[in-house]
C-alpha cells in the first residue's frame, strides 16, 4: 500500500504508546526551545475543541505537498514499494524511548522493540522551526503539523524505493490519520549515531578515507538512481549518521528528483557562497547534470576538504590533491571521482605506495612463537587503541619503518586484527618484558634494543 493510499484511507492505528511518548518528548522540546524566543506556538495541546477550518493559504500548501507526494509515488512505480516489515503493532510495544536528535522538521528517538532490537523513530517535531514558522503564518498548529508530516511521508516514500548501503534503511512505519487535520506518522529506521565531525578528525586516515569513499558510492548511486538523478538540497554532515562505522544519509525529505528547468544557459548557474559554476541548458530544457554537480561540490566542501588530506600516506597525497582540486572545480563528474577514489584504494591496499623505500626490517630480529602480554604502553597518534600504539600497516616492512621513526619503539607484533581494507594492525612497544608463548605470533625486536645480545 502506498503512503498516500494509507493516509487517504484514514486508517486508524493501534494504541500508539511509543508515538504518544514521542509526542510528549516533542512537547518537552517545545518547552526547551520556547525559552529561546521562538514563542507563538500552541502546538500539540491535548483536548482542544474541534479545529476551525484551515486558512486558504495553508490549504493550498497542503494540496501542493500532497500532489508532490503522489507524483513521487507515481514516478517510483506506485504500489511496488517494499513494505519495510514493522508497523503500528511493533511501535505500540516499543519501550525505552529517548531522544537522539532533532532538526527543523523532525525529532528522532531511539526505542527498543519487543524482539530486542533497537530502532530510530522519526516523527514530526511539533516545536521545530518548520512547524513554528508555519504556525506564526497561519495560526493552525494541527494543519501545520500535517504539512510537516507530508515531508516525512515523502522521506518514507524515497526510503522505500531507494536501497543502498549509504542510505539509512527503513524498517517500517505507522500512520494515524484519525485526528483530522493532523496525520501522525512515525517512521522506524535503522539506528545510527549522529556524525561527530570533530571526533572524525581524530580518527586514522584510513577510517576518514572510508567515509569519503562511502559518500562517493552514495553519490554515484543517487546520480544513477531508479528515480533519476537525485540531489540532496540540504547537504550537511548533520543529515548523516554512522551505522557500524559506515556513513549513511538519513534526512531525505529535502531530496529532489527534478533537474532545474531552463530556457538558456544563463538560467543554469550553480551558486555556492564561495563559488559559482556556469552550466549548460540541454535541448530538453534541463540544466544538465546540475543535481550530480551540486551533490559533488557539497561533498567536497563539507567532507573531502576536512577528511581526506590530513595525515594521508605521503605517496598518496598527489592523488588526493588531484581529487580535491578536480571536485573543488567540478572538473570531475561523479563517475570520474569514483574512479579516482578506487585508484587510491587500490594503491593503498596493494602497498604500491610504499615502493622505493629503504628496507629496515633487516634491523629487526624475529622471535617466532612469542607475543607480548597485553597491557598499557606508550601512545601514538592516531592509534586504534587508547591503551597503546596500534596502527594499520601493509606489512612487517612498513611496521619496521614506523618503529624506526618512533624513539620509544623497541619491538612490534603484527596482530590478527584487520581494518576494513584488510590490512593488519601492528602493535608497537617500548619494552621487551613479559613475553608469552603463542604459536601463531611473531615478535620483531630492534637489534639495537637487544643491546648486542645475540638472540
Ligand atoms: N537513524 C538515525 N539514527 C540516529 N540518529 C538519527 C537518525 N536519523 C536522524 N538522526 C538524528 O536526528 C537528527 C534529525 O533528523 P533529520 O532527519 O535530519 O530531521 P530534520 O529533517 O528535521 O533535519 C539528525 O540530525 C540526526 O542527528
Ligand atoms: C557547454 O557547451 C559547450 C559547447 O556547446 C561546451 O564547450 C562546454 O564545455 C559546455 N559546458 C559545460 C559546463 O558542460
Ligand atoms: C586547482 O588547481 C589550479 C591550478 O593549480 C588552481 O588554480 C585552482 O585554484 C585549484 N582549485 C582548487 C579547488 O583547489
Ligand atoms: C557514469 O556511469 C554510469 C553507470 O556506469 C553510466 O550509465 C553513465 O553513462 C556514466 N556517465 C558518464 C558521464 O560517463
Ligand atoms: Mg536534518
Amino acid at each position: 500500500m502506498t503512503v498516500a493510499a494509507a493516509v487517504g484511507r484514514r486508517w486508524r492505528g493501534a494504541r500508539l504508546s511509543a508515538a504518544a511518548l514521542l509526542a510528549l518528548l516533542a512537547l518537552a522540546l517545545l518547552a526547551l526551545t520556547a525559552g529561546r524566543g521562538g514563542g507563538g506556538s500552541g502546538a500539540g495541546q491535548p483536548g482542544s475543541p474541534p479545529p476551525p477550518p484551515l486558512p486558504p493559504g495553508l490549504r493550498e500548501e497542503l494540496r501542493q505537498r500532497r500532489r508532490d507526494l503522489l507524483r513521487l509515488e507515481a514516478a517510483a512505480g506506485g504500489g511496488e514499494a517494499a513494505s519495510g516489515g514493522l508497523g503500528c503493532g511493533d511501535l505500540s510495544l516499543a519501550t525505552g524511548v529517548s531522544v537522539l536528535g532533532w532538526g527543523f522538521t523532525k525529532v528522532v528517538a531511539r526505542a527498543a522493540l519487543a524482539g530486542g532490537g533497537a530502532v530510530a523513530l522519526k516523527s514530526v517535531h511539533g516545536a521545530g522551526r518548520e512547524v513554528r514558522q508555519c504556525v506564526l503564518r497561519y495560526g493552525a498548529p494541527a494543519g501545520c503539523r500535517r504539512l510537516a508530516a507530508y515531508k516525512l511521508l515523502k522521506e518514507v516514500t524515497l526510503l522505500q524505493r531507494l536501497r543502498h548501503p549509504g542510505i539509512v534503511q527503513l524498517h517500517g512505519q505507522c500512520y494515524d490519520n484519525s485526528g483530522d487535520p493532523e496525520i501522525r506518522v512515525t517512521a522506524m529506521l535503522e539506528l545510527g549515531s549522529p556524525l561527530e565531525m570533530i571526533q572524525l578528525l581524530q580518527t586514522p586516515w584510513e577510517e576518514r578515507f572510508k567515509i569519503c569513499l562511502s559518500l562517493v558510492e552514495l553519490l554515484f548511486y543517487l546520480a544513477h538512481s531508479p528515480l533519476g538523478s537525485i540531489v540532496l538540497l540540504d547537504f550537511q554532515p548533520r543529515q548523516f549518521v554512522m551505522v557500524d562505522g559506515n556513513l549513511k544519509v538519513t534526512d531525505m525529505d529535502d531530496a529532489s528528483t527534478e533537474e532545474l528547468s531552463c530556457k538558456e544557459d544563463n538560467d543554469c548557474t550553480l551558486d555556492f557562497p564561495t563559488k559559482s559554476f556556469p552550466l549548460n541548458c540541454s535541448a530538453a530544457g534541463k540544466c544538465e547534470g546540475i543535481n550530480e554537480k551540486k551533490n559533488l561540490f557539497n561533498a567536497y566542501r563539507y567532507f573531502f576538504t576536512y577528511l581526506l588530506p590530513h595525515s594521508a600516506p605521503s605517496a598518496l597525497r598527489p592523488f588526493l590533491s588531484d581529487i580535491l582540486n578536480a571536485t573543488g572545480d567540478l572538473r570531475y563528474g561523479i563517475n570520474e571521482t569514483r574512479k579516482a577514489f578506487e585508484k587510491v584504494l587500490h594503491l593503498y591496499k596493494s602497498g604500491l605506495y610504499l615502493q622505493k623505500r629503504p628496507l629496515l626490517l633487516k634491523d629487526y630480529i624475529s622471535l617466532k612463537g612469542f607475543r607480548m602480554v597485553e597491557g598499557e604502553d606508550y601512545k601514538c597518534w592516531p592509534s586504534y587503541s587508547h591503551l597503546g600504539c596500534l596502527l594499520s600497516v601493509h606489512s612487517a616492512e612498513e611496521a619496521a619503518t614506523i618503529c624506526n621513526s618512533q624513539s620509544q619503539c623497541q619491538s612490534f607484533i603484527i596482530t590478527q586484527q584487520r581494518t576494513w581494507t584488510g590490512r593488519p594492525l601492528a602493535s608497537f612497544q617500548s619494552s621487551l618484558t613479559d613475553l608469552i608463548p603463542d604459536a601463531n605470533a611473531v615478535i620483531y625486536v630492534k637489534r639495537s634494543a637487544s643491546s648486542g645480545e645475540r638472540l
